[in-house]
């Protein structure tokens, strides 16, 4: 291991801890499968069973149907743009700068966080505060870096949520068409969601990060892991060994994906 990959372990206070399981997770791809297969057959079935089905949308959503289509019709370009000028929910009144997303627009990772906070509102890029540089070390655990092209990071609103609150299910829903543009033109393998508001937004449903953790679920057809947000393993620290599980969970699922695409037929 190199020393700078020493110091960001040591950063992330996961030393010895994260050295040992980097060595046991990280290079087996081959032998991670039967995990990953099993993984992936477990969210198959709960797939079929406890996602709740779409239920028909109010009037005030069919509403804005119009506005989600033609959302869903922008390039990179145009959905820029569009975030930019966005005054669609009440957070753009506070805001500084809209934060669009960052990384390689054809990822095959793809990070998503809550909301941007008072450093990400000031610069325009998500996860630059102290959070930030948390998921760059953990990326970098991962031997992923956020200025190379496998990466993308993003949030469920573009507009920081003043003091830093969780956004309001309205904001959300508003910012939803974007989020979902993001995903379809990136097209990731593979969707990480950092902690409970971007899982809760990106799988429909109520449910706690421990019951999520460990297992490939699927946001509209991308498989999907959920793992505990930055923010929060600043003030837990020993939940850092969870995210460390999470992360060589999610190494190995991404391994199995790939090998399953370029498996020949
Ligand atoms: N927390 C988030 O969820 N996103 C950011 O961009 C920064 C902090």
């Amino acid at each position: 291991m190199s020393s700078r990959r020493d110091e960001m372990l040591t950063e992330m206070g996961l030393t010895p801890l994260w050295r040992l399981r980097e060595r046991a997770s990280i290079p087996l791809a081959a032998g991670a499968t039967d995990d990953t297969r099993a993984a992936l057959e477990a969210a198959a079935s709960e797939k079929a069973g406890s996602i709740p089905k779409a239920v028909a949308a109010p009037p005030a959503l069919r509403a804005g149907d119009e506005r989600r289509a033609a959302i869903m019709r922008m390039d990179w370009t145009a959905l820029k743009q569009a975030v930019g000028a966005c005054v669609d929910c009440a957070l753009h009144a506070k805001r500084n700068k809209t934060v669009f997303g960052v990384g390689g627009e054809n990822a095959d990772w793809m990070f998503v966080g809550e909301g941007p906070g008072a450093d990400e509102d000031a610069q325009g890029e998500p996860f630059v505060g102290q959070a930030g540089k948390l998921l760059d070390n953990m990326l970098a655990a991962i031997k992923l870096d956020r200025t190379e092209k496998n990466v993308y990071i993003c949030n469920v609103v573009k507009c920081r949520p003043p003091g830093n609150r969780n956004p309001e299910a309205e904001e959300a829903l508003k910012c939803e068409p974007y989020l979902h543009r993001q995903i379809e033109l990136v097209k990731p393998r593979l969707i990480v969601a950092l902690g409970r508001v971007a899982a809760l937004n990106l799988l429909a449903r109520e449910a706690s990060i421990a019951s999520l953790r460990g297992r490939v679920l699927e946001y509209r057809g991308t498989p999907l892991i959920v793992t505990y947000h930055p923010a929060y393993l600043l003030r837990n620290l020993t939940d850092k060994a969870k995210a460390w599980e999470d992360l060589c969970f999610a190494v190995r699922t991404m391994a199995h994906l790939q090998s399953q695409v370029s498996a020949p037929i």
